[in-house]
């Protein structure tokens, strides 16, 4: 039997897939904050279509600079992708406070984060204002992994063992691949 719900939309159309997304503010200082609205919105060019209520101190650092990184974490570092879910750069250095690694990206100013699995750096496409959030769009001007992250073209997810976030505190470990073929 169906019943009337009254359960967010986004807890029912859930899990999403989480990404660590580093920023710089105008003196160059990196942050690094925790997004599940993200979904990829182009394949040529290849584009990238973010979330972010506007307060966000993520999002001033996007419109200031120009420029993201989406970074994607895996299961071993749960705890540093709930705190950086919990607090802004505003008020705390994340990278500082959560060990997180900085490594210089390819062709953005924001750095990747060396335990991540995978990393697309992004360009400031465009904006839209979507009831209380903004759609940040990004052009994906580079791309990077683990060795061992991608198998026939494919996220290898017996190894990185990505996130998905089904609302609060609550995540799912994505473990096993089913190939339909
Ligand atoms: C698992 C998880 C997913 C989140 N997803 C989003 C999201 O998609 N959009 C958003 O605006 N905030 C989201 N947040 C909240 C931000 O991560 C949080 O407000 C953070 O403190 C922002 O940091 P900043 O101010 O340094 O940008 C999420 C938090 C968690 C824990």
């Amino acid at each position: 039997m169906k019943i009337d719900t009254d359960a967010k939309a986004n807890r029912l159309y859930s899990p999403q897939l989480v990404g660590l997304i580093t920023t710089i503010d105008p003196s160059g200082k990196p942050n690094v904050a925790t997004f599940a609205w993200i979904t990829s919105v182009s394949s040529n060019p290849e584009m990238i279509a973010v979330c972010l209520a506007p307060k966000r101190y993520t999002y001033e650092c996007i419109a200031q600079s120009g420029e993201f990184v989406v970074n994607l974490p895996t299961v071993d570092i749960i705890d540093s992708v709930w705190f950086c879910g919990k607090h802004s750069g505003r008020d705390v250095d994340k990278f500082k406070e959560t060990g997180l690694t900085p490594l210089d990206s390819i062709k953005v100013k924001p750095p990747r984060i060396k335990e991540c699995a995978a990393h697309l750096e992004c360009r400031l496409a465009n904006t839209f204002e979507v009831g209380d959030h903004i759609i940040v769009i990004g052009e994906v001007v580079a791309k990077s992994c683990d060795e061992s992250a991608i198998v026939d073209e494919t996220l290898n997810i017996t190894k990185v063992k990505p996130l998905l976030h089904a609302g609060g505190s609550k995540f799912v470990v994505a473990k096993e691949i089913m190939d339909v073929k």
